[in-house]
């Protein structure tokens, strides 16, 4: 029997082969999977049967399933006229929606005399499967650079985008993986997808782009949707118990899209937050585990917040003024004070996944948490919460000082991005209402 068919008796057996290739709308929500279907099969890798469309309303890569395996991949742009500014999205346009639409290149036909354009590690046939989604993101350092305005767009930059901040408390940035012209968010079922997208891309673009920094990364081991966490950080603890609900549009719309605030090519769109955060697990492997919770504000088996016993139920914290049960500089009291509406416009849309890059050079593993904040304005939710919450010393009361989990994370690179609304049409590209208005 070949790989391919044990891989899909195996989904079949699980239950999880669906229709195959599927466009428009129905496609995104086709692409969350209920509670329970994820599987977690042994020596396979779970490539779940369904394509994700490139067409839409949003990118697809902010609401749509967490696939297995991300490439987070910051580009710096090389060439110098808004021309081939524009040739370059178009370019990135054409090339994720052919890799999306499950096409790893042109399969026959091919001069012997050039390289083939397939580079052929995905083979030739149409894939049908693997929820690739390559999300395109634009950092301030497109609008202006070093004070320049380099492609005529400054005055249209969205309102919010600006490099990531240098003074974060806590933070040990490395300069070599920061920031970036253009981020890619490359998702799939298979780390070989994700390298095939990106190594197709920087083909196509070559003399346009240069990567500046690479991060892959891979999911949690137990997954389900938002509200119901199943899956598991590198710390132990649920991780996703409280995020916003995808599927609540008013929610996503009033905290994640961006809307008449910006300048017209900007709407529809959303801003990320990428932090890549380094976990000392050595560290937080020798807590005990009331120390661990403690941290965090939750149990480490139920999920449950140390005021309950069920994972879903909201804590008290009016009740609990002192943090008697949940520490004042607990994880979850300092990211979420449950302040009213005060901190409710704060909330954000939270997409991770773990990352491993070996050992460092005194041999503790370099590995952690590649955390994805998607807001509607990054100042008003993400940094507002960082710095007036997490590493505020006196929020919620004085003296409480900054969360206690900064002891054992400290994030090491990423970069603010703006995400622009999807394209929706075969003869659009990516933020081409920026480039030619
Ligand atoms: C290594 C870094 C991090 C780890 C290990 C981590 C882990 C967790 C865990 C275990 C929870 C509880 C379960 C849940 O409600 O999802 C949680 C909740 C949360 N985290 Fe993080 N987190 C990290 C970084 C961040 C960052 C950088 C932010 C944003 C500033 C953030 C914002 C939140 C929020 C808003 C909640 C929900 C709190 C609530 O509504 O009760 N986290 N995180």
């Amino acid at each position: 029997m070949s790989s391919e068919m044990t891989r899909r008796s195996a989904l079949k057996a699980l239950g999880l082969a669906t229709a195959s290739a599927v466009a428009g709308g129905a496609a995104v929500a086709a692409g969350r999977h209920p509670a329970g279907q994820l599987p977690q099969v042994t020596g396979q890798t779970p490539v779940v049967e369904e394509l994700f469309p490139f067409e839409g309303v949003h990118q697809a890569g902010i609401i749509t399933d967490p696939p297995e395996a991300v490439l987070l991949v910051a580009l710096e742009v090389i060439s110098k006229t808004p021309d081939s500014l524009t040739r370059l999205m178009q370019t990135l346009t054409m090339r994720s929606r052919e890799l999306m639409r499950g096409q790893p290149g042109p399969a026959t036909v091919e001069d012997e005399n050039f390289p083939p354009r397939n580079t052929g590690e995905m083979g030739y046939d149409s894939l049908k499967d693997g929820r690739l989604s390559i999300m395109i993101g634009l950092g301030a350092s497109l609008f202006t650079k070093d004070g320049k305005d380099r492609f005529g767009l400054a005055s249209r930059k969205p309102i919010a985008l600006k490099p990531m901040p240098r003074d974060l408390a806590g933070d040990r940035l490395n300069p070599a993986m920061l920031d970036g012209d253009i981020l890619l968010q490359i998702s799939s079922d298979h780390p070989l997808q994700n390298l095939h997208a990106f190594r197709d891309i920087l083909r196509n673009t070559k003399g346009l782009v240069s990567p500046v920094w690479v991060q892959p990364g891979f999911q949690r081991y137990l997954k389900a949707p938002s509200g119901e966490a199943n899956a598991r950080g590198l710390l132990g603890f649920k991780d996703g118990t409280s995020n916003l609900n995808t599927r609540d549009d008013a929610l996503m719309t009033s905290l994640v899209w961006t809307g008449s605030e910006e300048p017209g090519w900007a709407q529809g769109g959303t801003y990320v937050a990428v932090r890549i955060i380094r976990e000392q697990l050595e560290r937080w492997d020798r807590l005990n585990l009331a120390r661990q919770e403690a941290s965090i504000g939750r149990r480490k088996t139920t999920g449950a917040t140390l005021d309950n016993t069920k994972e879903t139920t909201l804590p008290n914290y009016a009740a609990d003024p002192d943090g008697d049960i949940v520490p004042l500089n607990s994880h979850i009291r300092k990211s979420n004070p449950r302040l009213g509406e005060e901190s409710e416009r704060r909330r954000m849309l939270r997409r991770g996944f773990l990352y491993m890059n070996g050992i460092d050079k005194s041999g503790l593993l370099d590995a952690g948490f590649l955390f994805q904040g998607f807001c509607r304005n990054l100042e008003e939710q993400f940094e507002f919460v960082k710095r007036n919450y997490m590493v505020n010393r006196n929020f919620p009361k004085k003296g409480t000082g900054a969360q206690d989990l900064d002891e054992y994370i400290a994030c090491i690179g990423g970069g603010y991005f703006f995400v622009p609304a999807g394209v929706q049409q075969e003869d659009r590209f990516l933020a081409d209402a920026l480039l030619s208005g």
